[in-house]
């Protein structure tokens, strides 16, 4: 099949008062900071030269050569310089900036080589290693096409960048967009290749001057209208590309191949009885109603949760705690808000301040590496595409900052952190993400936490370390609550009820970031030590 319709070249391998909640759920007033911007984004920054200036002119080379260039420079120079994060937080720019350096420096380069210049050549292949490469490219494609499904999120609105929470609108070229779709169709994703082709045509068919071909975008997106199985569609397409180029070899033998195949349809639909249609309507009907998990999930990210009834959120309120009448929280109270009741998830307000978040992160920056998981086959870590974050651990001995960050724990939890682990620092860049997971070990895997010694992950303790300008949400899908990230804040829950079992409405996930960058920490407290701070009672799921 693949030879007789196929696409006519092969793509490149690229290749305050306290009030009880409103309905709303979030309006706990207590008086509060104002939180800080997005902080430095350590994904990008790994692949980017700290030569921000070859970046700038490559972005303004891809803009135009043309008149008021060197003005364009001193704009683009300001806002990198003042806000890289800001910028970069930003899925198109990044992609963008992702596809500059990886396929057009090589471009620049040999451009440059041709004129010797030679102060200017040996900088640009000094800096070449530090650049992205093709794994980085398709990486940061890939995020965007993820995103673009997560958050529902129209083609037309992200080509031109109209994303909420965005500080610097970057648009896709309409070459930028084929890009895209190529990427897609060599992920074999002929959805999304039918998308960013249609995207790249409809802005040639605009007006916009690009060096993309429209013989190219329609031979593409002919053939993964063809694999999703519109025949119609597909045959259009290629009429249209036949009246670009009518001599197109592969676009006239396929034409005929999808004659052929209608013609054939047509034959076997005559004789295909009422029974068949209604048992097709039939699955169709289930397959609706039936929500996996991953539509529960995605649901939630955006924000469209299932809203509690207002007699279930009359009873969640708003308090300040004092730890129990712990001598350290007496005279100050901190500031708690029920999230949610089943499993009760707690948020503790201003309960980090933006110096002890300085420190924080400063410690964990030179750190942080990708966040791994346990591969269940082999038991070993290994990186996941369901899990897209760095990470970093930091002890308690190292630093007073976090040394009393845990105590801040122990206080307010009630919980003995000697068993705990130590504190993890994780940052999601654009697109990072926690898909849905427990915290706690299962049955099946008894061997979890084995080398620790202290028993199952009983509860989790999340700090919210920087606001997010779009996604990141930590969401529970089994019961539909959405936690929004505010620096400075915290949340709780325990995950094994006192019995010990674990209690699965916990499983949750950290959404990802569609704009912007996110910084939480987090520690996981054990069972070991809260013998007598937490008895275990005699019903099991209690
Ligand atoms: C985790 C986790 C949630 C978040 O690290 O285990 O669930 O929002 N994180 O980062
Ligand atoms: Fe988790």
């Amino acid at each position: 099949m693949r030879d007789r319709v196929g696409r006519a070249d092969a793509p490149r391998g690229s290749s305050s008062s306290c009030k009880r909640l409103p309905a709303s759920g979030r309006a706990c007033r207590f008086s509060s900071g104002t939180p800080d911007p997005a902080t430095r984004g350590t994904q990008l920054r790994d692949r980017v030269p700290s030569r921000l200036q070859i970046l700038y002119l490559l972005y303004c080379w891809g803009l135009e050569f043309s008149v008021g260039w060197a003005e364009k420079l001193d704009q683009l120079t300001d806002t990198a310089t003042k806000d890289p994060e800001g910028f970069l937080g930003h899925p198109v720019n990044a992609f963008k900036l992702m596809k500059r350096l990886n396929t057009e420096w090589g471009e620049l380069e040999s451009l440059v080589l041709k004129d010797m210049s030679d102060g200017f050549i040996s900088n640009m292949t000094i800096q070449r290693q530090f650049f992205p490469n093709d794994e980085d490219q398709t990486g940061a494609a890939k995020a965007l096409l993820r995103l673009q499904d997560t958050y529902n999120l129209d083609t037309d609105t992200l080509s031109r960048g109209n994303l909420p929470g965005v500080k610097h609108k970057s648009f896709l070229t309409a070459e930028d967009c084929f890009e895209l779709g190529k990427i897609a169709y060599t992920e074999a994703d002929y959805y999304h290749t039918e998308l960013w082709m249609e995207q790249a045509l409809k802005q040639l068919d605009e007006g916009e001057v690009s060096s993309a071909d429209k013989v190219y975008i329609l031979d593409y997106l002919s053939y993964a209208v063809y694999q999703q199985g519109d025949l119609g569609k597909a045959m259009a397409l290629t009429r249209r590309l036949l009246e670009l180029d009518p001599e197109h070899q592969r676009a006239n033998g396929n034409m005929k191949y999808f004659e052929y195949i209608m013609a054939k349809e047509k034959e076997a639909n005559k004789s295909s009885t009422d029974s068949e249609d209604q048992q097709e309507k039939e699955t169709e009907v289930k397959k609706k109603d039936y929500l996996p998990e991953r539509r529960k999930y995605e649901m939630l990210c955006r924000g469209e949760g299932l809203k509690m009834t207002p007699r279930r959120q009359k009873r969640l309120f708003c308090r300040y705690y004092d730890g129990n009448r712990n001598p350290r929280y007496i005279l100050g109270p901190v500031k708690q808000e029920d999230e949610w009741d089943k499993p009760r998830i707690v948020r503790f307000l201003d309960i980090i301040s933006d110096e002890e978040i300085e420190t924080v992160k400063e410690l964990a920056k030179p750190r942080l590496s990708r966040a791994t998981v346990h591969d269940p086959e082999t038991g070993k870590l290994t990186t996941a595409h369901y899990r897209v974050s760095k990470s970093a651990w930091l002890s308690g001995y190292e630093s007073p900052v976090v040394s009393r960050i845990n105590t801040r724990i122990q206080d307010l939890t009630g919980l003995d952190v000697s068993t705990a682990e130590e504190l993890q620092v994780a940052n999601y860049g654009v697109g990072g993400q926690y898909e849905p997971h427990f915290d706690f070990g299962r049955k099946d895997e008894p061997d979890a936490f084995k080398e620790l010694g202290t028993g199952n992950r009983i509860a989790t303790w999340l700090f919210y370390m920087s606001d997010v300008s779009a996604g990141g949400a930590t969401v529970f899908p089994e019961v539909g609550a959405s936690v929004w990230p505010k620096k400075g804040t915290a949340v709780f829950w325990y995950n094994l009820f006192p019995s010990g079992e674990g209690d699965y409405s916990t499983r949750h996930a950290a959404c990802p970031v569609l704009v912007g960058n996110k910084w939480v920490s987090n520690k996981w407290l054990h069972e070991r030590g809260q013998e007598f701070r937490r008895p275990c009672t005699l019903s099991e799921l209690e």
